[in-house]
């Protein structure tokens, strides 16, 4: 298995798939790693739906068409609504490496409508993860979101240590009730977002897009040392 610091560095959202199934012992073994995530009081809120076959291609189908259709998303929690500042540069950047890498003009609307439903299609990958929590911790949900943002950090590290790629997917979950209908979400559990998973396609440009990071001069300060 891949060494830990080589999988945090090279490690990339994974946009497109081969077909090769992915065998339920990995995802198990996958799980198994995840499940090693931290949690605050070690509550361990989350619940992982692993999707493939017919249910994820009713999601796919739903969620692409109810998008299309021009239905507002229905998520299950706050919007981050718009993003300003330097974070919107950094939205920017990204999407614009994507665009570039997969030869897409900036007035291409048609180009770039098929990206946005690949996107809703959780770029058609054979395994989708629905990452949940227990609907309990709505309430004061922050700490339940930092819980589960450990756990899906974990997957897609624990993906990528075995040659799978991943791409957190918020857009494969936008229209919520089409997959708790079809992933039959337990009522007393929220959907969180969903983990779209499979064999990286050596041959799709945009799975080569490295994002970039700022420096730790740029992130951390350090107090006390000198
Ligand atoms: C909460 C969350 C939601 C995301 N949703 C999407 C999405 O809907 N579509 C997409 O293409 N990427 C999505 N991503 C992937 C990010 O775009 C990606 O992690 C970021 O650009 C950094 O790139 P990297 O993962 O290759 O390092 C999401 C990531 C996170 C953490």
């Amino acid at each position: 298995m891949m060494e830990l610091g080589q999988a945090m560095r090279e490690r990339r959202s994974i946009r497109g798939f081969t077909d090769k199934p992915v065998t339920r012992e990995m995802l198990e073994e996958i799980i198994d790693m995840a499940n090693c995530a931290p949690s605050s009081m070690n509550t361990q809120p989350w619940h992982l739906h692993v999707l493939t076959g017919a249910p994820l291609e009713a999601i796919r189908t739903g969620n692409s068409e109810r998008m299309l259709a021009g239905i507002p998303p229905v998520r299950e929690i706050p919007d981050h609504g718009t993003y300003e500042g330097v974070h919107r540069e950094r939205q920017i950047e990204i999407a614009k490496q994507l665009f570039a890498a997969m030869g897409i003009a900036r007035d291409d609307k048609a180009m770039r409508q098929d990206w946005v439903m690949r996107g809703f299609r959780q770029f058609d990958a054979p395994v989708s993860i629905v990452v949940t929590f227990d609907r309990s911790l709505i309430d004061n949900g922050t700490i339940a979101h930092f819980d589960l943002g450990a756990v899906t950090y974990g997957l897609v590290l624990a993906a990528w240590s075995k040659g799978l790629g991943t791409v957190i997917n918020g857009q494969g979950i936008m229209q919520s009730p089409v997959v708790r209908e079809h992933a039959q979400i337990p009522d007393d559990q929220v959907i969180l977002t969903c983990v779209a998973l499979g064999w990286p396609d050596e041959s799709f440009a945009a799975n080569d897009v490295k994002s970039h990071r700022r420096p730790v001069s740029n992130t951390a300060r350090f107090v006390g040392f000198d």
